[in-house]
């Protein structure tokens, strides 16, 4: 099985790209484990999404088609899902309904300095995979609210409630994943 992780955040020491590591290291050898930088990725362009793609694009979306799931962890901006993300997410999602994306099935993490720890971010992105046709994992929001208590200064999940709650989210998404592609 392979699983693709997306961050939404480009910062070098983002909690997000942290949280998706923590991701990787609770999957562990139940598949592999491969991520994707969205700031290569340039800004959506009409003209240039003919038959030939910005190599970039290009290379998003071979590697999510070649994917059995995508983990997305992703900060909230200003209430929403920060632009680069759903730019990729825009650049991926042609053909519209017959995407990549499509049938995709997909986990949403979210991880922020704030208490409310991305909420708002995700009803939107639950909302934007809906309209590409991407099956998002059923359960309670996985967010990591105050992340900056939660993770080390090498940016290790140091929370062992969340630890917890993570390893647990991420088998039941690979028990999921499993059944679909069956
Ligand atoms: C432009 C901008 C807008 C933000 N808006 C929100 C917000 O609406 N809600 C929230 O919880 N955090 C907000 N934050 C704070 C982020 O949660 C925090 O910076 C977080 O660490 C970003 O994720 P990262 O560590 O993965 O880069 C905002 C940050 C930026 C840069």
């Amino acid at each position: 099985m392979k699983i693709l992780g997306i961050s939404g955040s480009l910062r070098k020491d983002s909690y997000n790209t942290y949280l998706l590591e923590a991701a990787r290291e609770a999957i562990g050898d139940s598949a592999l484990f491969g991520t994707f930088d969205i700031g290569t990725v340039p800004h959506y362009h009409g003209d240039q999404d003919g038959e030939e793609k910005p190599t970039a694009v290009q290379h998003l979306k071979d590697d999510i088609e070649s994917a059995d799931g995508i983990v997305i962890a992703t900060p909230e901006y200003n209430y929403s899902l920060p632009g680069v993300l759903k730019n990729a997410i825009d650049w991926a999602s042609r053909p519209a309904f017959n995407s990549v994306l499509k049938d995709k099935p997909t986990l949403i993490l979210s991880a922020s300095m704030s208490p409310t720890g991305g909420a708002r971010a995700q009803v939107h992105l639950r909302d934007i995979l809906a309209g590409v046709l991407a099956p998002v994992f059923a359960g309670p929001d996985f967010l990591v609210p105050t992340a900056q208590d939660k993770f080390d200064e090498a940016g290790k999940l140091t929370d062992e409630a969340t630890q917890k709650r993570l390893q647990k989210r991420m088998d039941a998404y690979i028990e999921w994943v499993g059944k679909l592609s069956a």
